[in-house]
Parts: structure tokens; C-alpha cells; sequence
């Protein structure tokens, strides 16, 4: 199975949601001094969305930083977004963004720290990805 990586801010709650995952998951920092993970092999990356008004500003600062990185872009997989259904048409804008400009998969999208079943169904969902990413890779 690939790796995971992902941001969450100090309200934590795309943090929770991985936890209740319970799989291994490297986390870029909130503070721009802090080292950035390095992922070995490919990853999906986990990220909450904090749009303004107009949908700018989508996919945190320090999750566009992470991605600048050419090593760590050419890793990455695809995409799970975490939002709130409350701000409508952009909720979980960041994936659909970070999809777009990495050309990778928006694989699921959930809201706030995610229910029971959004968990049995990214870990499901994770599962057969890697499995058909390792057919492609063969
Ligand atoms: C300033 C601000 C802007 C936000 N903008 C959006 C948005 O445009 N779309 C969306 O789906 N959620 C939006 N959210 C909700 C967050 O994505 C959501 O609370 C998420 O769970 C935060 O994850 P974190 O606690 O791991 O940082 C916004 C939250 C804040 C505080």
C-alpha cells in the first residue's frame, strides 16, 4: 500500500480524521520554519480546503509549498479533500484544485473530521487504488 501525507490546521480536524484511519501518514507542519516530509514513495495526500469568498486561496499556503517541490509532486497519487458542505459550491474546492494542477485523482471528498462511513469507505476506496496502481506500475 502507498503512503499517505496531509495538512490540517490547528482546529485539527483533518488530523482526527487520519488518526481514525489508523494508517502510517507523514503531516506537513502548520509552521512555515518546521521541516517538510519527504516521501519516499508515492503518496495520496490528504487536505482541508480554506477558500474565500470567490473560491481563491483554496489549498493551504503550506500545502502549495510542499507541492512545489518537484520531487515530492512527482510522487503524489491522488487526492482526498476535507471541507464543509456549508460554503456550497466550494466545498472541498482544495482537491478539485490540487487535481487539476498535479493532474491526479480527486479520490474522496469528506466534511470535517469525517463520519464512520466515510472512513470504511476511503479505507476501502485506498485499498483497491493501490492495488490497481501497483497493476499499472507492473
Ligand atoms: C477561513 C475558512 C475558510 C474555509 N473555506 C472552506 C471552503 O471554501 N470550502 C470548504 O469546503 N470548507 C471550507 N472551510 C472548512 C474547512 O475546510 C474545514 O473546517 C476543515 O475540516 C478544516 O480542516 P482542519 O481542521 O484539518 O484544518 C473553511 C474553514 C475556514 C476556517
Amino acid at each position: 500500500m502507498g503512503g499517505l501525507v496531509y495538512f490540517s490546521s490547528a482546529s485539527g480536524n483533518t488530523a482526527r480524521f487520519v488518526a481514525r484511519l489508523n494508517l502510517e501518514a507523514a503531516r506537513i507542519p502548520i509552521s512555515p520554519s518546521d521541516e517538510m516530509p519527504e516521501p519516499a514513495t508515492p503518496y495520496v495526500l490528504i487536505c482541508p480546503t480554506y477558500a474565500d469568498g470567490e473560491g481563491r486561496g483554496a489549498v493551504p499556503k503550506q500545502v502549495i509549498h510542499f507541492l512545489n517541490d518537484a520531487t515530492r509532486r512527482k510522487l503524489l497519487r491522488g487526492v482526498i479533500a476535507g471541507g464543509n458542505r456549508n460554503f456550497g459550491t466550494t466545498f472541498a474546492l482544495a482537491g478539485k484544485v490540487i487535481s487539476d494542477k498535479c493532474n491526479v485523482p480527486l479520490l474522496y471528498r469528506f466534511e470535517l473530521a469525517g463520519t464512520e462511513t466515510d472512513i470504511a469507505r476511503v479505507l476501502a476506496g485506498l485499498d483497491k487504488f493501490w492495488g490497481t496502481e501497483c497493476l499499472t506500475m507492473a
